[in-house]
């Protein structure tokens, strides 16, 4: 397994280029099942859970090339099948669901199973295809949904920790050829969720109040293939924005949407970092001096959970005490233990991880749990004195493209070596 070497206390300094977004590109790589007419989607990541999902479209029938960012996929005879194997490595492979029953009016896929961070169910997803007239059966570990077609309807996709991100996704587009009107109601309002509404509107659907709460899905006869460039990934630019304010560096971050990160740039601005934007360019200070701030993870547009661990990695060094509360997933600390090892003093109180920072970080060798822990285990290994060794950093490379190497270009000391 490979390991991230890391010589901390160097302030990060350059221009880097944010990547296409991983949470875009799964569900809409799932959304090319929908016709069998050739899609091309540019600016796709090159990470292992998009090349496992290139993986999993070909494992359904469809020809599929993927290279340079760029795939072309044409889905003309598919079967509707997605094994146990493939669908437990990646949770993200269960939003072919939706386009399987839209298209062959059957599916079998297998549950997804739990990760680290959470159980990760998928009720919803199921409660919105059985809205829109599937019928489910779960055995042996797999969901069983047939229908004779399916009928426009009304769902109500909110669960206790708010809506469903690709519960959202699956239901728009199995609705996308159900017959009649479909108004998904407390919709997941996600920007990724909004990228794919544009991308099934460019292959004829009728989707409208993507970005809202409520979204109404026109269904259509046939959906023809379509081109579409991935928009690039928001969280991958609050892990870079956050990394300069923790190393005290100065960083352009380029080919980023700040409007889709307005909760973290403000959470940022708190903290003390200096932000200047121009259009899709975005360049982040340290400023002053950091200074501690609470954040609670939200639905969207309130603090995404995928940025949590990356914020809980700056305010270990801000003075003064932060209290992070995680509301969407049930166990989304994993990195605070992991943290500690740096020399971060973390309690964690139910939800809440009490953050009493201020004191500097020190490099240790720290074991990488999930993909954003990684990342704030990266985050805190550049900002610490000595060296840091980040283990299992094929976590990190699910949804961080060319991490080390942007690092590097930014002035980080840091090698990919293989773990001793
Ligand atoms: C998407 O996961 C993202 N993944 C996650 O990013 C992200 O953390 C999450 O949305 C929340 O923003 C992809 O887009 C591939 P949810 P998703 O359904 O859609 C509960 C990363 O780091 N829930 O919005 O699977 C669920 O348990 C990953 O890039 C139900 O109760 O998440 C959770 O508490 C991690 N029943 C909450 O809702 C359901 O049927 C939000 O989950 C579905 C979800």
């Amino acid at each position: 397994m490979e390991s991230f070497l890391i010589k901390g206390g160097r302030p990060l300094r350059g221009e880097v280029t944010i990547s296409g977004s991983k949470n875009a590109a799964l569900p809409i790589m799932a959304a090319t099942l929908l016709t069998e007419e050739p899609c091309v989607l540019r600016g796709i990541p090159e990470l292992s859970d998009t090349r496992f999902m290139a993986q999993i479209l070909k494992s359904l029938g469809a020809d599929v090339k993927f290279e340079g960012g760029t795939l072309a996929v044409r889905a003309k005879k598919i079967r509707g099948y997605a094994d146990y194997d493939l669908v437990r490595k990646m949770r993200g492979s269960i939003c072919v669901a939706g386009p399987l029953l839209a298209r062959l009016h059957k599916a079998r896929i297998s549950l997804p199973g739990g990760c680290v961070i959470g159980a990760r169910p998928i009720n919803l997803h199921l409660k919105g295809f059985e809205s829109l007239g599937a019928k489910i059966e779960i055995e042996g570990g797999y969901v069983h949904a047939q229908t004779k077609r399916l009928i426009g309807a009304t769902t109500f996709l909110g669960g206790r920790q708010g809506s469903t991100v690709l519960g959202t996704a699956n239901v728009m587009m199995a609705a996308a050829l159900a017959e009649g009107v479909t108004v998904i109601e407390s919709a997941a309002c996600e920007p990724e969720v909004v990228d794919l509404a544009h991308f099934l509107n460019s292959m004829g659907a009728r989707i409208s109040g993507a970005g809202s709460p409520t979204i109404t899905v026109e269904g259509v006869d046939k959906l023809h293939g379509a081109e579409h460039v991935i928009i690039p990934d928001r969280i991958e630019t609050a892990t870079f924005a956050i990394a300069a304010a923790a190393t005290n560096g100065e960083v352009t971050i380029k080919n980023c949407r700040p409007d889709h990160l307005r909760a973290v740039l403000d959470k940022l601005t708190e903290a003390g970092a200096s932000l200047q934007q121009r259009g899709g360019t975005l360049t982040v200070r340290r400023g002053r001096k950091l200074m501690a701030a609470d954040v609670t993870t939200l639905p969207y547009s309130g603090y995404p959970t995928d940025a949590q661990a990356q914020m809980m990695a700056l305010l270990t060094l801000a003075p003064g005490i932060s209290i992070i509360t995680e509301r969407i997933f049930e166990s989304r600390f994993m990195h605070v233990s992991e943290l500690a090892r740096l020399g971060a003093d973390i309690e964690i109180e139910g939800p809440s991880a009490i953050v009493k920072g201020g004191r500097p970080l020190s490099g240790a060798p720290v074991m990488a749990s999930d993909l954003r822990a990684s990342a704030a285990l990266v985050i805190a290994g550049l900002a610490a004195g000595g060296q840091t060794q980040v283990n299992r950093i094929y976590h990190l490379d699910r949804g961080y493209e060319k991490m080390d190497e942007k690092l590097r270009k930014l002035g980080a000391k840091i090698q990919r070596v293989e773990e001793k």
